[in-house]
């Protein structure tokens, strides 16, 4: 993979000249989760398992994996296969609450996962019949709660309500050599209470359903500091859960588990595009909500954004532009605001900062675009969350995050 100082240095020629690559470029900062991924490994009272579907990018991996996490939340078999391949002595834990029979049996038979997630008696009744009746699983059933405090809410789909939950607990019980509870938030969780308000409501069930609990995962939804969008520090969310844990009806020496995404890689990807037409205050860019920068279109998050210029170039004053991607789709549109160089024209290229989570994990090839180039950079994310003091400050702007360089 090419190898480069900066985004700067990936688009401008070493003799000056402007000579950008024709594709945009998917940046992996490696080193961002590996620090990530170790202060979540120092400071989570329990086990951290990546959950990989936010970005299964090999190099990720193996940067969470340098930091000591040893466990991974694997959500089909494509991703059982990639970090059982990379990572032989990994824990898996296969939470995707629904799954195909034959995706059952090729994991626990063929790659030995012993822990499942199910949300209701008919998956139970699968994993039971697909296993022939195990008794060594490691059942975790997904309770549902609220996604209020959210940025991307997840309650819709997953998670065991009411009665039905309070059933599939006790049924669960009866066949597990563990039992486990589990929650999702919702991602980009901008309010750390949100986990006590969860972890009361999940007590709750377990006792209408007076079963054992050996295992609690508090899922992800650990956040990241787009613009706009600034959490609160990170060990807030950590006391806040420690705190809850304490009161929860579960085994004294009952486990923890969390399982981030997002704030193990966001910060370690970033998203060169190239200018391809500007119309206005409009730019018409090589990638958009069909590709890497999904979420800022389907989502309205607005990532930091630089423009790449040469050093030495006279600033301009900052304007509001909305993006187009290159599809031919009316949907393909960035509303932002990004706020760039009131200059800014085609053929320059712009770097979208905290784009490694859920970013190059939701591209595709519609249209016949979605082909990228992938470069490691060494520089520092634009911000982070990992700066080691206290807050507002923990929080750190690393570069001016609308700059013309
Ligand atoms: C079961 C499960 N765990 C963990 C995650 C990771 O969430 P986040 O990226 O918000 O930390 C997800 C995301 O969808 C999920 O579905």
């Amino acid at each position: 993979m090419e190898r480069h100082t900066s985004a700067l240095a990936l688009v401008v020629g070493s003799n000056g000249s402007p000579s950008g690559p024709d594709l945009p470029v998917h940046c992996l900062r490696p080193h961002a989760a590996t620090i990530a991924a170790d202060w979540f490994v120092r400071h989570f009272p329990g086990d951290v398992l990546y959950a990989v579907k936010a970005n299964p990018h090999p190099a990720i991996i193996d940067a969470v994996y340098a930091a000591g996490v040893r466990w991974f939340d694997v959500a089909s078999v494509p991703e059982i296969e990639l970090v059982s391949a990379r990572c032989p002595d990994a824990t898996l834990a296969y939470m995707h609450p629904v799954k195909a029979r034959s995706a059952i049996r090729r994991a626990y038979f063929d790659f030995g996962v012993r822990i499942f997630a199910v949300d209701s008696s008919a998956e139970l009744q699968k994993l039971i019949a697909e296993t022939n009746g195990a008794n060594d699983l490691h059942i975790i059933v997904r309770l549902a709660v609220s996604s209020d405090y959210a940025q991307h809410k997840l309650s819709g789909k997953f998670g065991a309500a009411g009665p039905e939950a309070v059933m599939v607990l006790r049924e669960a019980r009866a066949v597990a050599e563990e039992l486990g509870v589990s929650f999702h938030v919702g991602s980009q969780c901008m309010r750390p209470e949100a986990w006590r308000v969860a972890m009361q409501s999940v007590s709750e069930i377990i006792r209408a359903a007076g079963v054992t609990v050996d295992i609690v995962d508090v899922g992800g939804g650990f956040p990241t500091a787009y613009p706009g969008l600034i959490p609160p520090p990170l060990i807030d969310y950590i006391e806040e859960i420690k705190a809850a844990f304490e009161e929860m009806p579960v085994l004294e020496n009952a486990d923890l588990w969390c399982e981030p995404g997002r704030a193990l890689c966001a910060e370690a990807g970033s998203h060169v595009v190239r200018v391809e037409l500007r119309k206005g205050d409009t730019l018409y860019l090589n990638d958009g909500a069909y590709g890497a920068l999904f979420d800022a279109a389907h989502d309205g998050l607005v990532f930091p954004v630089q423009l790449l210029r040469e050093k030495g170039r006279p600033r301009r004053p900052m304007k509001a532009f909305k993006l187009f991607g290159p599809t031919c789709d009316s949907i393909d549109v960035m509303e932002g605001p990004f706020f760039l160089p009131a200059d800014v024209s085609e053929g320059d290229y712009i770097e979208f900062g905290l784009t490694g989570a859920y970013g190059s994990a939701l591209a595709t090839k519609f249209n016949g675009f979605g082909e990228y180039i992938e470069a490691v950079i060494e520089d520092a994310p634009m911000s982070t969350m990992y700066g080691g003091v206290t807050q507002p400050a923990e929080i750190i702007a690393l570069k001016d995050a609308v700059i013309e360089l």
